[in-house]
Formats: structure tokens, C-alpha cells, sequence
């Protein structure tokens, strides 16, 4: 039996910021839990939904000096960006905190000292990487090089992102700084640690023992880093952005990051609510952690270990992270702008945030990464919410306002098919519960779109259109039926789609409604009157699509040059092998595709020398219209190479742009072909 609590803490993992937040943030962590805590809100429980964004940590102030501004000016803008983006997208948290706020840094501080006061930290001096050319220690992401786990040179100091090792920076290969570049040094510093190793017996059994009911994949994670055994995790740093550690003596040291950040949720909650306590402390109340698999190890270990030494606080009971969301087959990756952000999509897609709520929830990475693609969003869009859901709301409020002026008609004599659907209605209900409950938002979502795939079919069979002419009363019961179906749609569609479910409320002219009326078919009073029938979604073109595919295609080219741009240099050359190369200056006198490609063009080139053919991979970017008359510079002593049957008979030079697209190079005054390019 599941215990029952009076109350629920719903947090949502406070994201950095330092970027605006895209979809992959949105379908790991927002909009499940904003699911949940509709869900919650509907069937009247006490909840409180909280989140904010982390404002401080490393990427901030690395962030900060790229651009040349301070770290508070990168978390204002993005703290305001994210804001809105969460509000348009509907997710409706009772707050939308931030960590720089003065009740945050109360909170966190006070945290710590009862922490330090209670003797729950031990105090150590270690070696730590230094800066010279800096003058500053090098925390977590100041720091870089190579992973000694799986070799990528690009490995954090406190994580591996290719491998997803968690890392300490002396462990890396080849450390650098990423303030100076230069190699850093060693130096001894000290801090204040979290002894996890002293907590481990416990979180073993609560985790372990009492909690077996948790995801597969976040027992899993727990377990393994249980197995491997727990080590002390300093909570503290030598930065000069973030909290101050508040105990005398710790002049230059600040709060770690993740110290602070979940503190977050309870000074979140503070900062609106003056019975915040309850909601942290009464036994009775269900703390629930939304988070990605990366927050996994903090809200499962750290968090609990410290709110236990704390000692007033409850633990979390579950923390339903998801894996993560790929975007067109790739990883989601902020530096390499392979994300759809959220703020742009609003503009692209006006009006359609149910759709990407649906869309992300029917294709939410719940139990394994997952990947979003545009052509998927298309046609769950256009055969799933246009072509079921909106096309059978639709049919029934048209039919409705034509046959009875928008009144609901009455129902009478049910046959075994309608008496089905009937239980059908009820059951899905009690389906959508039982699955949000075991955080099963997919299933629950399926669930729901059952019910418009049974009013759709009961309209397509019965064709009510047609029936009106031979049995003008079954249509009654037909159109009062699939009302009640609507009905139920806009009630238990809330959580999934808000807005939709909003506006088919009031198309139906719902005015009082909870949870309790779903499941049923008597919602909708027989006279009832139905406002105007509006589309509730509409068809997206391909045109659409392809705008979007196009964009992530520039992207993709702009960074396979810019990781072109930094590719090392090659191993030395001497003279004598740069000038045993021929390179002349031409121009392209003919061209056209060599058949059955679609890259490649024959180009006939005056080098001076002779005319001769050359094959060249350019056919994606200039038609052989745009090359002819081209100036070219032409490596003329390549020995000959036979392409798709023709010998081809040197290499012209190409350039990539910012796009990836290759562009001529070429002389930039006209000179007379066979110049040497020297
Ligand atoms: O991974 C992240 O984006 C972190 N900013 C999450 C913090 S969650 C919580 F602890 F605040
Ligand atoms: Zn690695």
C-alpha cells in the first residue's frame, strides 16, 4: 500500500543560466513535472511547485569573460529569457526563483553554518590546481585535457562530458587552464568537505532497501555509485563568484555550486510561502525531484546526505529523472548550438506549444535516450492531433451547431457499441492515474489520446453526416456521446496540453470542472448550449520542416569548420616538397554533372598550359552555369585519377565558408591563365 501524504514538493532541477533553455530541457525535466503537478492541482492535493535558475558555478564566469561582462549580467539576461519561456510554454511552477536572490543566500548560508556548527563537515587541506599567470585556483570547468577514462581531450575538471565519468581534476591528462591556456601548478588549499563515506550506510538502506520502487535507471546509477563507495565531496571553492562560505577565516572561498543549488528549492519555496516549513519538514509531505540522468548522483546522495545532517528535513521520495533527448540523431550540445531553443521556437511555431508538450511527451527519453526529429514532430502533429484529436473534435461540435443550433442534444437508448465506450471512457481515466502516478507520462499520454482515437472511430462508424437522413434520433445520442468524449478530453488532456484543453472548455462552455467529472459521460447538461467551433490544431507544411532541417544543416556545416579551423597544424614541410607542386592559375571554360552524381562536375579549364578536364566535388554548391568564366587557382602536377570514368587531371582549390559551403579560391584581380601561384 502506498502511503498517503497531505502534501506534495514538486521540484523541477533549477537550470543554469547561462544559456536559454531548449527542448531537451524541456522533455527530460519541465514538462513531466509540470504533467505531474497539473495532474496533482486537479485532483485538489496540496502541492507546491518550485524551481529557479542556478546562478552560480564556473560555466557562469567563463561565460561572463567571453563576453567581457560580469557574471550578474550573464544571469540577469538569462534568467529572464528562460522565465519567459518556461511561462509561455505553460509550465506553472508557483515559483520561478533565482539563486542570486538575497532569501537564497540567507538560506544557503544558514544551511552551511548548521552544517559546520553541528560538526557534519571535516576540514582538509589538499593540492589543487593553481594559475599563476591567473593568480586564481582552477575549480572544476576552469580546468581541462584529457579523460583518463575514455581519451577525449576535452575532458572537465569535475566531468567527462563524452563518457559521462565524473572526474576530479587531478585525474586528467595533460591539464590546462582555461584562463591563461598555460599548464597549471599544484598548491595547497583548504576546504570544507561532506563526508558522503559517513552517510553511506544509510543511503544504502534507504536507497537500496526502502526505495526499490524508483526507475531502473536512477536505482541503477544509485547503486553503482553506492557499489564503488563513497568519498568525502567538498562543498566548497576558491572563486570569487557564488555564496560565501560563512564561518571566519574563509576569506576567498565561496559555496560549491551544487551546495547551493538545491538549497534553492527550499529558498524558492520560502520566498512565497510563510508555512514554508510544512512543505520541507512535515513528515507527511511527498518531496518529488524532477531532474536529468546528469543531476542524478546530487539529488539521490548529496542532497539527502545533507538534508539528513541537516536533520529537520524530509527526503526525497522519488526522483523520476529521464535519460537524455537527442535532437536529429545527435547529441543536444550548447556550445555547438545543436539544440532547438525554446525562445526561438515560440517565434518559428506561434501558438504551438501543446504541440511540442505532446510531442515531447509521446517521445519523452523515459527509460532510454531518445531522439527528437523534425519530421516526427510533423506528422504527430498533423495525423495525430490535426488528424484524430482536432478533426473528431471538430466533426462533433460542426455536426452539432448544424443539427441543433449548438445545443446538446439528448442522449437515449445506447447499443452494446456505445455502452463499450462508455466503460471504455471510465477505464482510460483510472489508466491516465495509475500511470502519472508511477511518473508513466508516455503510457498516460497514450492513454489519453485513446479517447479521441474512440471518438473518432465511433463517428467514423456511425456516420452521423450520412444517418441524419434515415434515423435523425440515433444522431442524438450519437453527437450527445461524443460531446461527453470532448468533454472528458478537455478534462484529462489538462496536464498534456493546457492550452488546448483550455480552449475546448470553453468552445464547450465548461465553466466549473475537476478531475472527479472525468470518466464519465453525463458531464455536459442535455440543452447545453456550445460556444463557436474553433480548430484546435493546425496542419504544419512541409515547407516548415524543411526551414528547420535547413537551419540545423547550416549549423552542422558551420561547426565541421570551425572544428576544421582548429584542426593542428600538420607536421612540418621543407621547401623542396612545397614548390614540387604545380599550382596555376586557370579558368573554367566549361562545366557540367557528371551523370548519375549529384556532387560532381566536369570542368573543362584553360591552365595556360593546355585545356584539359577536371573533376571536381563542387556540384552542391555552383551549378555549371556559375562556374563558367571562373578564375581558379589549379594544381596542375597531380598524377591523373580516373572518377566515375573520366580522368581527371589536377585539383582545383576550394575554401570552406562559415556555412561549410566550398568557395573558389581564386586571384582577385583577373591574371592570365598559367600564372604560377608561388
Ligand atoms: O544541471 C544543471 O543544469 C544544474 N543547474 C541543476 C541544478 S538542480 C538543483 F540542484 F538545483
Ligand atoms: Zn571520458
Amino acid at each position: 500500500m502506498q502511503k498517503e501524504f497531505k502534501r506534495y514538493t514538486v521540484t523541477a532541477a533549477l537550470p543554469y543560466a547561462n544559456g536559454p533553455v531548449h527542448l531537451g530541457h524541456l522533455a527530460g525535466v519541465y514538462v513531466p513535472a509540470d504533467i505531474y503537478v497539473r495532474y496533482l492541482r486537479l485532483r485538489n492535493r496540496d502541492v507546491i511547485f518550485v524551481c529557479g535558475s542556478d546562478e552560480h558555478g564556473v560555466p557562469i564566469t567563463i561565460k561572463a569573460k567571453q563576453e567581457g561582462v560580469t557574471p550578474q549580467d550573464i544571469v540577469d539576461k538569462y534568467h529572464n529569457i528562460i522565465k519567459e519561456s518556461f511561462e509561455k510554454f505553460g509550465i506553472s511552477f508557483d515559483v520561478y526563483s533565482r539563486t542570486s536572490a538575497p532569501i537564497h543566500y540567507e538560506t544557503a548560508s544558514d544551511f552551511f553554518k548548521t552544517l559546520y556548527e553541528k560538526g557534519e563537515f571535516v576540514e582538509k587541506e589538499s593540492e589543487q590546481y593553481f594559475d599563476e599567470a591567473a593568480n586564481q585556483f582552477l575549480a572544476d570547468r576552469y580546468i581541462t585535457g584529457t579523460c583518463p577514462r575514455c581519451g577525449n581531450e576535452g575532458a572537465y575538471g569535475d566531468q567527462c562530458e563524452k563518457c559521462g565519468s565524473s572526474l576530479s581534476p587531478t585525474e586528467l591528462i595533460n591539464p590546462v587552464s582555461k584562463l591563461s591556456g598555460g599548464k597549471p601548478v599544484l598548491r595547497k588549499t583548504s576546504h570544507w568537505y561532506l563526508p558522503l563515506d559517513k552517510h553511506e550506510q544509510w543511503l544504502r538502506q534507504w536507497i537500496l532497501e526502502e526505495h526499490k520502487e524508483w526507475k531502473t535507471n536512477v536505482y541503477g546509477q544509485c547503486k553503482s555509485w553506492l557499489d564503488s563507495g563513497l568519498q568525502p565531496r567538498a562543498v566548497s571553492r576558491d572563486l570569487d563568484w557564488g555564496i560565501p562560505v560563512p564561518v571566519d577565516g574563509a576569506k576567498g572561498k565561496v559555496l560549491y555550486v551544487w551546495f547551493d543549488a538545491p538549497i534553492g528549492y527550499i529558498s524558492a519555496t520560502r520566498s512565497i510561502r510563510p508555512d514554508w516549513e510544512k512543505y520541507w519538514k512535515d513528515k507527511d509531505t511527498r518531496l518529488i525531484h524532477f531532474i536529468g540522468k546528469d543531476n542524478i548522483v546530487f539529488h539521490c546522495i548529496v542532497f539527502p546526505a545533507m538534508l539528513k545532517a541537516h536533520g529537520d528535513y524530509v527526503l526525497p521520495e522519488n526522483v523520476p529523472a529521464n535519460e537524455f533527448l537527442n535532437l536529429e540523431s545527435d547529441k543536444i550540445s550548447t556550445s555547438r548550438n545543436w539544440a532547438v531553443w525554446l525562445h526561438e521556437y515560440l517565434v518559428d511555431f506561434p501558438c504551438k506549444e501543446d504541440v511540442l508538450r505532446y510531442v515531447l511527451t509521446a517521445n519523452a527519453p523515459e527509460t532510454k535516450d531518445n531522439d527528437f526529429t523534425w519530421k516526427d514532430f510533423q506528422t504527430r502533429n498533423n495525423s495525430e492531433l490535426v488528424g484524430i484529436l482536432g478533426n473528431f473534435v471538430n466533426r462533433a461540435m460542426v455536426l452539432t451547431h448544424k443539427y441543433y443550433e449548438g445545443k446538446l442534444p439528448q442522449i437515449g437508448q445506447l447499443n452494446d457499441q456505445e455502452k463499450e465506450i462508455i466503460e471504455n471512457i471510465a477505464s482510460i481515466k483510472s489508466l491516465i492515474e495509475e500511470n502519472l502516478e508511477q511518473f508513466k507520462f508516455r503510457e498516460a499520454l497514450k492513454e489519453f489520446m485513446n479517447l479521441a482515437r474512440i471518438g473518432n472511430k465511433y463517428l467514423a462508424d456511425t456516420e452521423p453526416w450520412s444517418l441524419i437522413k434515415t434515423n435523425p434520433e440515433k444522431v442524438k445520442d450519437i453527437l450527445n456521446l461524443s460531446l461527453q468524449i470532448a468533454a472528458n478530453i478537455a478534462i484529462l488532456g489538462e496536464p498534456f496540453v493546457p492550452f488546448t484543453s483550455l480552449k475546448l472548455r470553453n468552445m464547450l462552455g465548461i465553466k466549473k470542472w475537476s478531475w472527479d467529472d472525468a470518466g464519465k459521460t453525463d458531464i455536459l447538461p442535455t440543452g447545453h448550449q456550445l460556444n463557436k467551433p474553433e480548430l484546435l490544431y493546425a496542419k504544419i507544411e512541409d515547407d516548415v520542416i524543411e526551414a528547420q532541417l535547413k537551419r540545423l544543416a547550416n549549423i552542422k556545416a558551420a561547426n565541421a569548420v570551425a572544428t576544421a579551423l582548429v584542426t593542428p597544424q600538420k607536421p612540418n614541410i621543407n621547401y623542396d616538397s612545397f614548390s614540387a607542386m604545380d599550382i596555376r592559375t586557370g579558368v573554367i571554360l566549361e562545366a557540367e554533372i557528371v551523370p548519375k552524381t549529384k556532387k560532381l562536375l566536369k570542368l573543362t579549364i584553360d591552365t595556360g598550359i593546355d585545356k584539359r578536364t577536371v573533376v571536381s566535388g563542387i556540384a552542391e554548391y555552383y551549378t555549371p552555369e556559375q562556374c563558367i568564366g571562373q578564375q581558379v587557382c589549379i594544381l596542375v602536377n597531380l598524377e591523373p585519377r580516373e572518377l566515375k570514368g573520366i580522368t581527371s587531371n589536377g585539383m582545383i582549390l576550394m575554401a570552406s565558408d562559415a556555412n561549410g559551403k566550398l568557395v573558389f579560391v581564386s586571384p582577385t584581380e583577373k591574371v592570365k591563365p598559367g600564372s604560377e601561384v608561388k
